[in-house]
């Protein structure tokens, strides 16, 4: 029998260094990248329905409505493609509703990983990045600035990256933040995630490979 895939939910605040962090994961797990926050940019840029009444809830910062993003994460996670390589979720659960959703339908993560990063870091993290629209990646001007001048550009800011607007996302995940929590306790694994990426990176590496290692184990003796 060959061992079941990764299962992974990654949460933190905003600017955390969610995306950054599953960039490096996917890359190295192979596992499927779901974030909540990319896909509805995606249905924003792309004018669907779905995009259209998202729109004004992520413009001002705040929570899409519970319906409509469950229903998009639970579609994306019954695909193939999750379920043979297993899948990281990123930014889903944000709300007690939302974990519930998952708990209902039996979805549940192999580790719950929280990266922890102070609130002025996470003002400054937000206000300077940028995103390159062409490949999704992630930049920083003063952290990590692009690698040529074409790149830089044609990068672009999100509209919910001002300061004002990072501070009401910022409260809104700390006033839902307790009742996830009690959901995934016991796979819980907190990390500091104000170190450079790669350092941070290593600890969530050796995380995994160590659940990967447990997996096999279990699926030769089962
Ligand atoms: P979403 O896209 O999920 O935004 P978020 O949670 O606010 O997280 P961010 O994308 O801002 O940050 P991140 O943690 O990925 O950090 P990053 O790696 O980019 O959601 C956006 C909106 O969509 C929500 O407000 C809501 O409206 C809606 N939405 C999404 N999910 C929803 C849900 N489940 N329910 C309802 N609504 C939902 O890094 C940030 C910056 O810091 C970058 O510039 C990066 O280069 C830099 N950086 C990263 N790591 C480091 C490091 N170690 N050191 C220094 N700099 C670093």
């Amino acid at each position: 029998s060959t061992a079941e895939p990764l299962k992974v939910m990654i949460s933190g605040a905003p600017a955390s260094g969610k995306g950054t962090q599953c960039e490096m994961i996917s890359q190295k797990f192979g596992v499927v990248h779901i974030s909540t926050g990319d896909i509805l940019r995606a249905e924003v840029s792309a004018g669907t329905e779905i995009g259209n009444k998202a729109k004004e809830y992520m413009n001002s910062g705040r929570l899409v409505p519970d319906e409509i993003v469950t229903a998009m994460v639970t579609a994306r996670l019954s695909l193939k493609d999750a379920k043979e390589k297993g899948w990281l979720l990123d930014g889903y659960p944000r709300s007690s509703a939302q974990a519930e959703s998952l708990e209902k339908l039996s979805v549940r993560p192999d580790v719950y990983v929280m990266l922890e990063v102070p609130d002025d870091i996470l003002i400054d993290r937000c206000v300077g990045r940028r995103l390159d629209p062409l490949t999704g990646k992630i930049y920083h001007v003063k952290n990590f600035p692009p690698e040529n001048e074409e790149i830089k550009e044609r990068l672009v800011t999100r509209p919910d990256d001002t300061e004002e607007k990072v501070k009401s996302r910022l409260e809104i995940y700390k006033n839902n933040v307790e009742s996830i929590l009690s959901t995934y306790s016991d796979i819980m694994f907190k990390i500091n995630g104000n170190r450079p990426k790669e350092v941070v990176f290593t600890e969530i590496d050796s995380l995994l490979l160590r659940l990967q290692k447990d997996k096999e184990e279990k699926s030769k003796s089962g």
